[in-house]
């Protein structure tokens, strides 16, 4: 199984974004994960199009394009996700209760080249999930209530994670397709190896990796404890 460190460029220096994720994917990061919040869906307001667009090219690792992680926190939804691909993203995911139509906007997500993801709250039930597991890419699990970086991860995420690795496991088993499962909010060296355990495979940290002055340091210490794991 393959492991994915996810940096939210959330609690980087947004005055100097580009060198950031540059910095952040030498240090040893998989995917650079890019929060979208439109004080709306969500009570704050982050970034757009045009700053994605502006970090396309310091994504890379290894001389090759890193993944752009597209985290939608607005609604409504359709409207931006054409702007997105345009501007170099390579997964958008969104919230189910942003849209009005989930199977239209991950087939819409498809359709613009990208892979496409369903984000779901703590408080968000699974069965979202039942009819669009083909339609699916990735599963992106919120341990916090979306808004804000730095808040402490809900334990509850766990056993959610667990539920939903079974699913992939099943889908997978009926011959689906690969379906990453992803985890955001409160992550941190010290509950990674938990949170792997209960099956995710993809980790997204802000405030842990930005937070820290040695960004190597917090990731190599996060891939042994999910090697531990
Ligand atoms: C919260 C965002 C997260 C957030 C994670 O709404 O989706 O990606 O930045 O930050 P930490 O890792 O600090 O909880
Ligand atoms: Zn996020």
């Amino acid at each position: 199984m393959a492991f994915r460190i996810a940096p939210s460029i959330l609690s980087a220096d947004f005055a100097r974004l580009g060198e950031e994720v540059r910095t952040v994917l030498a240090a040893g990061a998989d995917v650079v994960h890019f929060d979208v919040m439109d004080n709306h869906y969500v009570p704050n307001l982050t970034v757009g199009p045009m700053v994605c667009e502006a970090v396309r090219p310091h994504a890379v690792k290894d001389g090759r394009p890193a993944p752009i992680d597209v985290h939608l926190m607005v609604s409504p939804v359709d409207r931006i996700v054409p702007d997105f691909a345009r501007a170099g993203a390579n997964i958008i995911s969104f919230h189910p209760e942003a849209s009005m139509h989930v199977h239209r906007t991950l087939g819409l997500i498809r359709e613009h080249g990208c892979k496409a993801g369903l984000v779901l709250n703590p408080g968000t039930p699974l069965h979202y999930l039942d009819h669009v597991m083909h339609e699916l890419d990735l599963i992106l699990v919120m341990s916090v209530n979306p808004g804000f970086g730095g808040q402490k991860f809900i334990s509850g995420a766990l056993d959610k994670l667990s539920a939903i690795r079974a699913r992939i496991d099943a889908h997978r088993a009926a011959g689906g397709g690969d379906i990453w499962l992803e985890v955001d909010g409160g992550v941190k060296v010290d509950n990674i190896g938990a949170i792997a355990r209960a099956g995710a495979d993809t980790f997204v940290a802000g405030s842990a990796i930005f937070g820290a002055p040695d960004y190597a340091a917090v990731i190599a210490a996060m891939r042994s404890e999910i090697s531990r794991a």
